[in-house]
């Protein structure tokens, strides 16, 4: 079990700032997930932890112990990448008692801790076999097993799952949360998968340009973002955005004059605020209603695009308030057809209200 700790945590390549004044505490036995655009400073991030990277500037904890300097193997840290070189030519056995051996670990202790592992990970009966005659997903366990024999403190996961196909992904992914169950210990993981992070995670730390902008369970970070850039990457599909001004800033509700369009109501507290602010309105695809009366145009907004996915169907139009077209998840299969005009409603309690440099005004409601 270990905590994690960074402090005003900074990397440079040169001259180049990747990592910016990271803060992060990771209590004992927690699942951090890192997500973020390609490029933000997840993997360099882990890296920083894990030894393979420098800290430039700031102070990184394991266990109350500043390990900045502290060489790789002596921070009790297993790693596994995303894509994890098994050696060919050893058997499975071998390959998940390698670091042990480097290690001059005892033969007894060797034998136990791999035939323990091979156990949680169900390999026992492939002890024997060679890499190639493997399927993906117990490749993908074998170098996982390969981590946990070396009982770390802390796991670092860099998108471990990604090579593999979906459902490999949703039975490995069904694995790794057992396992951090059973063995209780620190685990880091970065995922570009909005699934695996939401499902995993105790809590997930969003990553921009090589600062964080949020860190919070799931269910938080779902359902009050503290910003424009975290509302837009927690979902799938994502948030639709509409511009407006403030018409009326209110405690409990705020009314929105929608740009070149109608009056709406958020259930959020603009009281500092006066008429006539710039604001975007924000609304989940899952969470605009096909109702009686439309948000945007009397008669209904003209549906662009239906896509039929079986469990459910998704609904494009454009509106005057944003240059993408906006999406509405609708459950089941659908019968609209594009073309068809279609009123939409935009429910106050599940709109978000963001001010004109895109962070969050306190909603005045609970859930999503
Ligand atoms: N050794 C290095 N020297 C110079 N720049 C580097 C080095 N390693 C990474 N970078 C740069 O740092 C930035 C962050 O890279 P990093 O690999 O951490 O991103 P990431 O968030 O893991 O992206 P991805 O999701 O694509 O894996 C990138 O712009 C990358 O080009
Ligand atoms: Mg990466």
């Amino acid at each position: 079990m270990a905590e994690v700790i960074l402090n005003k945590v900074n990397k440079k390549f040169g001259k180049v700032h990747i990592i910016k004044d990271v803060d992060l505490h990771i209590d004992h036995g927690e699942f951090v997930v890192f997500v973020g655009p390609s490029g933000c400073g997840k993997s360099t991030l882990l890296r920083l932890v894990a030894g393979l990277e420098d800290v430039t500037d700031g102070i990184l904890t394991i266990n109350g112990e500043v390990c900045n300097d502290l060489p790789p193997p002596d921070r009790g840290i297993g790693m596994v990448f995303q894509s994890y070189a098994l050696y060919p030519h050893m058997t499975v056995f071998e390959n998940m008692a390698f670091g042990l051996r480097l290690a001059e670990t005892a033969q007894d202790t060797v034998e136990s801790r791999v035939n323990e592992t091979a156990k949680i990970l169900q390999l026992d009966h492939l002890l024997e076999r060679k890499p190639k005659e493997l399927s993906g997903g117990q490749r993908q366990r074998v170098a996982i097993g390969r981590a946990i024999v070396r009982e770390p403190r802390v796991f670092l996961f860099d998108e471990p799952l990604s090579n593999l196909d979906a459902a490999l992904r949703v039975q490995m992914r069904m694995e790794i949360a057992k396992l951090h169950k059973r063995l209780g210990v620190t685990m880091i993981y970065v995922t570009h998968d909005q699934v695996e992070a939401m499902t995993l995670a105790t809590k997930i730390v969003v990553l921009d340009a090589g600062r964080v902008e949020q860190v919070g369970s799931p269910l938080d970070l779902y359902n009050h973002p503290a910003n424009t850039f975290v509302a837009g990457f927690i979902g799938s599909p994502k948030m639709n955005f509409l511009s407006g001004t403030l018409l009326k800033p209110g405690v409990h509700s705020s009314q929105v004059q929608l740009h070149r369009g109608k009056v709406i109501t958020v259930s959020a507290n603009t009281q500092d605020c006066k008429a006539g602010d710039h604001v975007t309105v924000g609304i989940r695809p899952e969470h605009i209603r096909l109702g009686e009366e439309d948000a945007f145009v009397d008669g209904g907004v003209e549906v662009a695009v239906i896509e039929q996915l079986g469990n459910e169907s998704l609904m494009y139009f454009s509106t005057p308030q944003s240059s993408e077209p906006l999406v509405v998840r609708l459950e089941g299969q659908s019968k609209i057809s594009a073309g068809d005009r279609c009123p939409v409603e935009l429910p106050a309690e599940h709109c978000h209200l963001f001010d004109e440099n895109g962070q969050a005004f306190q909603r005045s409601v609970v859930g999503g």
